[in-house]
């Protein structure tokens, strides 16, 4: 564990795992840095990717992780790019490998100014329309808000399994969205993303993932954030 300046978070901290939200996961961010070799050709060393098909890992939360990992390993969500990777790794390993991305600090990706073209053909401003998808959602198509969920920074809710997105790449933002929409990512439970997806435009789903990649997230990992 690093970077821990804020004595409050410390002591929210404990008493989140105290609480048991957490206290399943035994997982050793150093020996975790020990098994992620061969993930960093992709992720990058410290789970910052410098590629936007490769999502960031750090600072993501640990439970999420952990989740995911379990998840491509059983094949329940498809990567084919990591087949095989995670076949020789066990639980505690998995376990090892969520603690160590989760405590590295994301380099937050930044929002582009950009335009974006809706279904009618007219214009709209990309940050514009990503920040009152992400605030508001779209009562007309029944799309959510986001930040209901994700948090108004995109710190996500770790003990409720909401994924921390602020600062991820908008590329594979975007990506996952559209997944979700098509069906082709299916390890949301209860759909949850699924439906969130479902009725979203072209438009929306790239200005959301614009203004995502601009949110500041705050400090790395779901063990500081007790208190959001
Ligand atoms: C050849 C490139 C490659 C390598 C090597 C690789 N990954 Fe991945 N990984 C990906 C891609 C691509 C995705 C996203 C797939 C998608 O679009 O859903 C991904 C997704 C993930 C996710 C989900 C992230 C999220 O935000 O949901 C985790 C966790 C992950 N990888 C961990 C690992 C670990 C741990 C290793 C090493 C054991 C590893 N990866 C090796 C390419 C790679
Ligand atoms: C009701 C709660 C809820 C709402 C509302 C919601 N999400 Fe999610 N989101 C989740 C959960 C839960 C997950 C994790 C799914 C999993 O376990 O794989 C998730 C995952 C994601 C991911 C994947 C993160 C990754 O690293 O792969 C993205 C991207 C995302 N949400 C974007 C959005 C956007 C954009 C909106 C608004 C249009 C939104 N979400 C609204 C609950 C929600």
């Amino acid at each position: 564990m690093k970077n821990f300046t804020k004595p409050a978070a410390i002591l929210l901290g404990v008493f989140a795992l105290a609480q048991g939200a957490q206290a399943q996961f035994q997982g050793n961010a150093e020996a975790g840095a020990e098994k992620t070799a061969v993930c960093s050709a992709c992720h990058g060393q410290d789970g910052n990717s410098g590629v936007p098909t490769y999502p960031k890992l750090a600072g993501l939360g640990e439970q999420y992780l952990y989740k995911q990992l379990g998840e491509i390993k059983s094949g329940e969500r498809v990567v084919p790019e990591m087949t095989g990777m995670l076949a020789g790794l066990s639980d505690q390993d998995l376990q090892d490998i969520a603690a160590y991305y989760a405590d590295q600090e994301m380099q937050l990706s930044g929002a582009q100014e950009a335009e974006v073209q809706l279904n009618s053909g007219a214009k709209a401003n990309s940050l514009e329309l990503g920040r009152s998808i992400y605030r508001f959602g779209n009562p007309e198509t029944g799309v959510p808000a986001c930040s209901g969920c994700h948090s108004p920074t995109g710190r996500g809710n770790a003990p409720a399994g909401y994924a921390r997105v602020g600062g991820q790449f908008a590329d594979y933002v975007a990506k996952q969205l559209r997944d979700f929409r098509a069906g082709n990512r299916t390890n949301d439970k209860q759909q949850i993303m699924r439906s969130v997806a479902e009725h979203m435009s072209e438009a929306e789903i790239l200005g959301v993932a614009n203004y995502i990649a601009g949110l500041h997230a705050g400090e790395a990992g779901d063990r500081n954030m007790a208190s959001e």
